[in-house]
């Protein structure tokens, strides 16, 4: 974790300022106050659970959340049993919503044992106004309610629901602010997320993201490099450049800048090893882009690649920018720049009007394109995006029937393509002890997959040579070189 202000020395008995990120620092002193009198009448710091339920934006939120709670004396933990407990929402299909209230449940049953407890509600499911009035109306216990926008206002907002007994509620319809220089914890020393770019201006028709997220805002290209040189003082040796759409990175700034040119940037940072990106819409993904990848060693040979559906006349309706032969082309420039590289995708199944014409189209790409892993998602209608209002939803058991097809194809594909580096001696990040053999270490190739060996805690977080001596589909046995 950085600090750029020491909240030990502010003043907290002056007004608060006014300006960011001095504000927030301002009201983590406040916090502090209050999470020390707390210590004093317990005999202990209090304890915070930070829960995310969302993509890889809102694990690099979270760790913004949880950088600040324990900032101001918290002690993070993963129970929910704590005095406070924050749960970082995701709304991109309904289940995601429906987890939560179930949860709630559960939290309301522990608040009714600790009665000082609070509970705390952000991201993108907050940004939806009958969420909101749902949590109002029925889930009075929940203390702070907060959006994407205003997160970096969590000093603040936490500050406001300790002092109050009161539901506090902020949410921003939109921003175009960056709040830099805000503490961040990581949950691993050696790996962090950097975000690129907030939101979204696609508005693919199926997606509430754009509504929850905003338009699209580019972090400059100083404060991003700035933030990997800092990370990489700081022991990380791997970053993950974090955008909805990274390859449109840069267009809305003042001086306009490319991913591709970002990519070169950060690169050149010494400590960083390994470099790798998501997510990229196939429409804006550029020559400069693919040139980039093969030119930077440091670059891992993964691109994250959402088809959503292979059939151009879906496409069009999805509102994608791209036709089932333009994205075909795409893979093909991409392997022909980078054989050894691995794709990975996002498809929807059942969007409305999908005939089993269309869902034989994105059958066809699968197998013509053969992921390494393909994550697969039933069609989840979401309210105010243009696809809810359409009128030909497709029966559940034909949308299931599909899926299950689908779900089979790609399994089967993945195993065998996953299986090809078998025999091979890779570059490893080595990211934990196994969860199933304390003699085992585990860690990741630069293609994501992930190889177990054996080894011990000291290779943690760093790059060593594996020798992959057995596919098992989804994974790899393997030996650490020269042993
Ligand atoms: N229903 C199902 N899947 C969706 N996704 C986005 N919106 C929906 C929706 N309404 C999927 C897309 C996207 C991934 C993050 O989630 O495949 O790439
Ligand atoms: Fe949603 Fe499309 Fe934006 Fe991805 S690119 S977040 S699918 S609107």
């Amino acid at each position: 974790m950085y600090n750029e202000i020491d909240i030990t020395k502010i003043d907290t008995a002056q007004e608060p300022p006014l300006a960011e990120p001095e504000r927030q620092y301002y009201f983590m002193a406040k916090c502090r106050e209050w999470t020390d009198a707390f210590a004093k009448e317990h005999g202990r710091r209090p304890q915070a659970c930070v829960v995310n339920m969302g993509c890889q934006m809102n694990a690099r939120d979270s760790e913004k959340l949880t950088g600040i709670l324990e900032e101001v004396g918290y002690e993070t933990v993963s129970d929910e049993h704590a005095d406070f407990v924050i749960y970082n929402t995701c709304t991109v299909r309904d289940n995601a919503n429906q987890k939560v209230y179930g949860r709630l449940g559960f939290l309301h049953s522990l608040k009714k044992k600790n009665p000082g407890m609070r509970i705390a509600l952000c991201g993108c499911m907050m940004q939806e106004p009958s969420v909101v009035e749902k949590l109002k109306k029925s889930y009075r216990f929940v203390n702070l309610i907060f959006g994407t926008h205003n997160i970096y206002k969590f000093a603040e907002l936490l500050f406001c629901s300790l002092e109050s007994e009161e539901m506090v509620i902020d949410i921003w319809k939109d921003t175009d602010k960056i709040v830099e220089d805000l503490p961040a914890e990581r949950k691993y020393f050696f790996k962090s997320g950097v975000n690129i770019m907030f939101g979204c201006n696609n508005f693919c028709s199926y997606c509430i993201v754009p509504y929850v997220r905003g338009r699209e805002r580019s972090r400059k290209p100083q404060d991003i490099l700035r933030e990997i040189e800092k990370l990489a003082a700081d022991g990380v040796v791997e970053i993950m450049l974090l955008g909805q759409n990274v390859n449109s990175y840069g267009k809305n700034l003042e001086m306009p800048v490319t991913f591709a040119e970002l990519l070169r940037e950060a690169a050149k940072i010494d400590g960083i090893q390994r470099i790798r990106f998501m997510t990229s819409h196939p429409k804006d993904l550029s020559d400069e882009l693919i040139q980039a990848m093969k030119e930077l060693p440091k670059v891992c040979h993964h691109m994250h690649l959402p088809l959503q559906s292979g059939s151009s006349r879906l496409l069009k309706i999805m509102n994608r920018r791209y036709t089932k032969e333009q994205y075909l082309r795409l893979v093909e420039k991409l392997r022909e720049a980078i054989p050894d590289i691995s794709l990975t995708t996002d498809i929807i199944v059942g969007f409305p009007g999908e005939t089993e014409e269309d869902f034989q189209e994105t059958l066809d790409v699968v197998r013509k394109v053969r992921y390494d892993s393909a994550f697969t998602f039933i069609y989840s209608k979401r309210t105010g995006t243009p696809a809810a209002a359409m009128e030909n939803q497709v029966p559940e058991d034909v949308v299931k029937e599909r899926f299950d097809r689908l779900l089979k194809e790609v399994q089967a594909i993945s195993k065998e393509t996953s299986s090809r580096f078998e025999g091979q001696t890779v570059p490893v990040l080595v990211e934990q002890i196994n969860e199933q053999d304390p003699d085992l270490v585990t860690g990741r190739l630069g293609n994501n997959l992930l190889v177990h060996f054996p080894g011990t805690e000291e290779l943690i977080g760093k790059i060593v040579n594996v020798t992959l001596t057995e596919s098992k589909g989804f994974y790899y046995l393997g030996e650490l070189e020269g042993n």
